[in-house]
């Protein structure tokens, strides 16, 4: 793929580079953060298709900035290494420079990343999330004219919040048949009265950790968001009928984040009751039957608050009803510190040849401007997108979503998807 020539972007030369005419944005001591007309905005192109993509999210998003401020706002990209290109040239797939810098940037947006299966190399992606403390994982899922496995994908538009940071992911583990899965099984059943029953010796463990103060910054986040952005129906998910210290807490930790005084006013959540103007409603919805309404009657939900597990199955669903992941964008925001990103991998097996549908990192893109405040700037890139749906014209995976409707389309390469939707902004 080619480089960009676009003079805002400075690619990693030997080392980050620091370009003068860009300024970092500002983490105020609430968390918010200050954006000057130049924010230095680091990113990672990603590993597979993140050197067709991130280019082509790029010139989208530059296009939509100018046409919208003519001049008086523009982003200043800084290349900053992870993954294989980053072991290619610094022996490091994580270099400690990255992730400094990302710290003095605060808002970043990346391409995918693999990890390298049996290598024992630890993925990237949760370094990341660690570092920065990336608690809610931010997936908005809507419509915007492509083609879909489901009738009426109008229908669908809703924000899965994922918490990010606790649950199985922990890592906590043990095997069967080691003497750490032994030693957790006696434990649990001489000294927590565990049933030998439902513990054989041969049986293997996950831990699944879930902490009021994690829940409940990530509730507090999504109910934020919510009222900001005027959205109604906001379920919390869990099988707390099953797991009642970990999902079933998490429902209840919810519920009390919806007494504090910054959200008791505002937030309804009485079962009969309808939420007034300004208001939210938070309901409590067992996951498998989020899972079907969601097939179902998506037009109920607006804003779904999830474990990371269940997070992760509602997101993929949520995705898949309008085409897939390859559609979706994604955020993963801490506190003022966020990272952008594409939901796929990197799809190694069209990599190199052009036809990488970049939409689900351009629209991060585009999620990215409005973390910024840049919202005029976001509903350009929306709705050229849209335009090139109507005009049926995308990258192979979309031409061909739309023959299979019974549609003809214009299959073209990935960066003339970037020109489409930059000539229709
Ligand atoms: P994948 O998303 O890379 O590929 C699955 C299928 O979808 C492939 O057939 C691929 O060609 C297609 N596909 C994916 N993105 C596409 C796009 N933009 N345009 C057209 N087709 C697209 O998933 P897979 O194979 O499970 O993962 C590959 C690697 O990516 C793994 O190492 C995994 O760990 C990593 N990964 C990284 C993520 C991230 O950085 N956030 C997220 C998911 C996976």
């Amino acid at each position: 793929m080619q480089a960009l020539k676009a003079d805002n972007v400075y690619p990693w030369e030997g080392k980050i580079q620091r370009p003068p005419e860009g300024e970092f944005i500002k983490l105020n001591p609430d968390k918010s953060i200050s954006v000057p007309d130049n924010p230095i905005i680091p990113y990672i192109e990603g590993d597979g298709i993140g050197p067709e993509i991130t280019p082509a999210m790029i010139k989208v998003v530059n296009s939509a900035v100018e046409k919208t401020y003519g001049g008086t706002k523009k982003i200043i990209w800084v290349e900053i290494l992870a993954g294989d290109k980053a072991e290619e040239k610094t022996g490091d797939r994580l270099p400690q420079e990255t992730l400094d810098f990302l710290k003095e940037a605060i808002v970043g947006i990346k391409g995918p990343l693999g990890t390298p299966v049996g290598k024992g190399v630890r993925s990237i992606n949760s370094a990341l999330r660690r570092a920065f403390d990336f608690y809610s994982a931010v997936r908005p899922v809507y419509w915007m004219g492509q083609p879909t496995p489901i009738p009426n994908p109008e229908r669908v538009d809703v924000v899965v919040f994922r918490e990010n940071t606790d649950d199985v992911y922990a890592g906590i583990e043990f095997f069967s048949g080691t003497e750490e899965a032994k030693k957790v099984r006696e434990f649990l059943i001489k000294e927590m009265g565990a049933k030998e029953s439902g513990f054989p010796e041969d049986v293997g463990i996950t831990v699944k950790p879930m902490s009021e103060f994690k829940t409940k910054r990530h509730v507090r986040k999504a109910l934020r968001y919510a009222l900001e952005t005027g959205r109604k129906n906001v379920a919390v998910i869990g099988k707390g009928n099953i797991m009642k210290a970990t999902e079933g807490a998490f429902i209840n930790w919810a519920f009390e984040v919806a007494e504090e005084p910054e959200f008791k006013d505002r937030v309804v959540t009485d079962p009969e009751a309808e939420p007034g103007e300004g208001q939210v409603k938070l309901s409590k919805v067992i996951t498998d039957q989020m899972l079907m309404q969601l097939v179902l009657r998506p037009e109920a939900w607006d804003v779904v608050i999830a474990q990371n597990l269940n997070g992760d199955y509602v997101s993929d669903l949520a995705a898949s009803l309008i085409g897939g992941p390859g559609f979706v964008p994604s955020g993963n925001i801490g506190d003022g510190y966020a990272l952008f990103e594409s939901t796929h991998g990197t799809a190694w097996d069209i990599a190199g040849k052009g036809i990488a549908n970049p939409l689900s990192i351009t629209l991060s893109g585009a999620m990215m401007l409005e973390y910024l405040g840049w919202k005029s700037a976001a509903e350009r890139i929306y709705s050229a997108v849209r335009k090139t749906f109507e005009d049926r014209v995308g990258t192979p995976d979309v031409a061909e979503g739309f023959k299979r409707i019974g549609m003809d389309a214009k299959a073209v390469s990935t960066s003339e998807y970037a020109d489409e939707i930059v000539n229709r902004i």
